[in-house]
């Protein structure tokens, strides 16, 4: 049985300016113990899709199931077996740390759950807040208490909506350390991530969404070899040669260029030696997660979607 069903799912959002198709025929099955990305640019409806399997949004059409548990029909136990960490910071400012964690607790019927939560405090570096109030808390804090929560009542399926958006290094290593231990003790993950190299090096498979389709979904390794293609990066202290702009991608004075074989490569560098340009640190290396993704998303490829 898959830990987490997507069968057909659409949602179509009615607002005053027409209605906006947030999802649309959305379809695959997480199983049991993977580590799943989703991954697609804003508004691509990854949030939307969450918001369904946690039951706080309805379908338009389709059908979600976890662990067999339609997320409608049989919400109890659905929801049971989730933990959910929201993309948005929510919180009660009135209760210290301890508190919130005991308070979910009992939301879903656990007693006695103190050992756990004093592991959460200390897996998530939140011992020494344990009777902080939550108002007092930085966003960074905020963050590993909805992850506590999310964790309080042991769920096998944990997803996690952009969990290290805008938060500091340590504490992504820490999220990822515990979250990585999780999934190694049989818990299923769902992420969403804006970090590629986040997803790159976590997660098993991967679904990328884009306008609310599915437009590719493979194994991490299998995305990345299906682009077979050679990345140029360099820096470049002058613009870019016409012929190579609009194929190019260009942060600051960093330039990256895709090249199918070794001989795209030496026409590529002739055409910025007979410009004049004078490429600093040259590398050559294999694709990344995140040339994949701009490569899909900008649908230069057909719809990469295996069996
Ligand atoms: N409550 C809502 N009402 C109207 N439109 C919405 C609502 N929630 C999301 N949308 C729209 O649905 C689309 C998908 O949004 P979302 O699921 O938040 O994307 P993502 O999480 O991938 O960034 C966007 O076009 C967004 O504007
Ligand atoms: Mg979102």
């Amino acid at each position: 049985m898959p830990a987490i069903s997507f069968q057909n799912v659409g949602k179509t959002f009615a607002s005053p300016r027409g209605s906006v198709r947030a999802l649309d025929d959305v379809s695959f099955d997480i199983e049991a113990g993977e580590f799943f990305g989703l991954l697609g640019p804003n508004g691509a409806g990854k949030t939307t899709l969450i918001s369904i399997l946690a039951g706080l949004a309805r379908a338009t059409s389709g059908h979600i199931t976890v662990l067999g548990h339609d997320v409608v029909t049989a919400y109890a136990d659905a929801r049971r077996s989730l933990g959910i960490v929201p993309q948005e910071l929510v919180f009660d400012p009135f209760f210290s740390v301890r508190e919130a964690l005991r308070i979910q607790s009992g939301y879903f019927g656990v007693r006695g759950n103190d050992a756990w939560i004093d592991e959460l405090l200390v897996n998530l570096g939140l011992a020494d807040k344990a009777n902080a109030n939550m108002r007092q808390l930085s966003g960074g804090m905020k963050r590993r208490v909805l992850v506590a929560q999310a964790l309080v009542h042991r769920p096998p399926v944990i997803v996690l909506d952009e969990p290290t958006a805008g938060v500091d290094v340590e504490l992504r290593q820490t999220l990822w350390q515990f979250v990585a231990r999780l999934n190694k003790e049989g818990h299923t993950v769902l992420l969403t991530t804006h970090y590629l190299e986040e997803a790159e090096a976590l997660c098993h498979r991967i679904a990328m969404l884009k306008q609310g389709r599915v437009v590719a979904l493979d194994r991490t390794s299998a995305l990345l070899a299906g682009t077979a293609s050679t990345m140029l990066r360099f820096k470049l202290d002058k613009p870019l040669p016409a012929q190579l702009a609009d194929r190019a991608r260009v942060t600051g004075r960093i330039v990256q260029l895709k090249a199918h074989d070794a001989r795209e490569v030496e026409s590529i560098l002739a055409v910025l030696h007979g410009a004049g340009c004078e490429p600093e640190d040259l590398e050559i290396g294999r694709a990344d997660l995140e040339d994949v993704f701009i490569e899909i998303m900008q649908g230069e490829t057909p719809a990469r979607v295996a069996a």
